[in-house]
């Protein structure tokens, strides 16, 4: 089966090769979807007024905005420069390396556009992150998911399929909040620009699922399809952001009682259940990259594929 390059599209759409520098209005729209931060709906926070909604909304952003670096630069970039430069332990063609290069820049392009926008919000609203965290869900699912695998011979693969799964979870995600029209232009417009590299990183990354799988011995596709459930198990938690809402709240200065009021009503405030976006997503993305035509893999993962 040959690869399908990418690279023309890439020389005429890339956003890095087409997209302006956006500038961050100075209007009364918000920094950030409030559908995506339960907090918002909190009657005490509600009740506080919108300074106090501003704020967490804001900082919700500069968390998103810092999970981008790390999910492009620690998570996909780690990947896609191994398959570039042949470091990674499977053949893949020039095409293919030709384009994960393309990946590398895209990624590290929508890193750079991150960072300016931190400081462009940091220098517009005088209100820096109160705390950076270095760690997304991704960051602790794919090291385990790896280090739960015997063979080393079967490490590498996990990596590719769990990134890939990954770079296609994370697209519908990226597009629900460009479609946002309570959020500002520019803020949305990254979102956009980002948006529009992704939807060839997802068919990019199925493409080598699909040529990677069809390739490795029956071994191999039965320890990584084992593997499966646990990294989707680690992936899918809201951890991090539970950690992170927490932490919000804790310092918008409330009295003690209404602080643990408000915490209080943030736990199980963030099912994954089998109607999440991610999930139809993942669904998607086996079906795509052919995951799903080996019988074993598919039983491992029935949980995941039953609607
Ligand atoms: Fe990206
Ligand atoms: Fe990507």
């Amino acid at each position: 089966m040959n690869y399908q390059p990418h690279a023309q599209i890439w020389e005429q759409r890339a956003t890095i090769r087409t997209r302006p520098r956006r500038i961050i209005e100075n209007d009364e729209k918000s920094f950030y979807p409030k559908e995506r931060q339960p907090l918002c709906y909190d009657p005490i926070i509600v009740k506080l007024g919108d300074e106090v909604l501003d704020q967490v909304l804001l900082q919700s952003l500069y968390k998103y905005i810092n999970d981008i670096v790390i999910f492009e630069t620690e998570i996909v970039n780690k990947t896609a420069l191994d398959i570039a430069k042949g470091r990674f332990p499977f053949e893949f063609s020039f095409d293919a390396r030709y384009d994960a290069m393309s990946v590398v820049i895209d990624e590290d392009y929508h890193a750079f556009v991150a960072m300016d926008f931190q400081n462009q919000l940091e220098q517009q609203t005088g209100i820096k992150p109160f705390r950076t965290f270095d760690e997304i869900e991704l960051s602790r699912a794919i090291p385990r998911a790896i280090a739960s695998l015997a063979d080393p011979a079967h490490k590498a693969g996990m990596e590719l399929i769990a990134v890939a799964i990954s770079e296609n979870t994370v697209t519908s995600d990226v597009a629900a909040f460009a479609n946002d029209n309570t959020v500002k232009r520019s803020i949305k417009g990254i979102m956009a620009d980002h948006l529009a590299d992704e939807g060839r990183h997802s068919r990019f990354w199925i493409e080598l699922v699909k040529i990677y799988w069809r390739e490795i011995d029956e071994a191999s596709r039965i320890a990584i399809g084992e593997a499966l459930p646990r990294f989707l198990g680690e992936y899918l938690t809201n951890e991090i952001q539970k950690e992170f809402d927490t932490a919000l709240v804790e310092q918008l200065n409330l009295p003690q009682v209404v602080q643990k009021r408000v915490i209080d009503n943030l736990v199980g405030g963030y099912p994954i259940g089998s109607q999440h976006p991610m999930i139809a997503n993942i669904r998607r993305f086996f079906n795509a990259s052919g995951l799903l035509d080996h019988e074993p893999t598919r039983e491992q993962l029935k949980h995941y594929i039953a609607s």
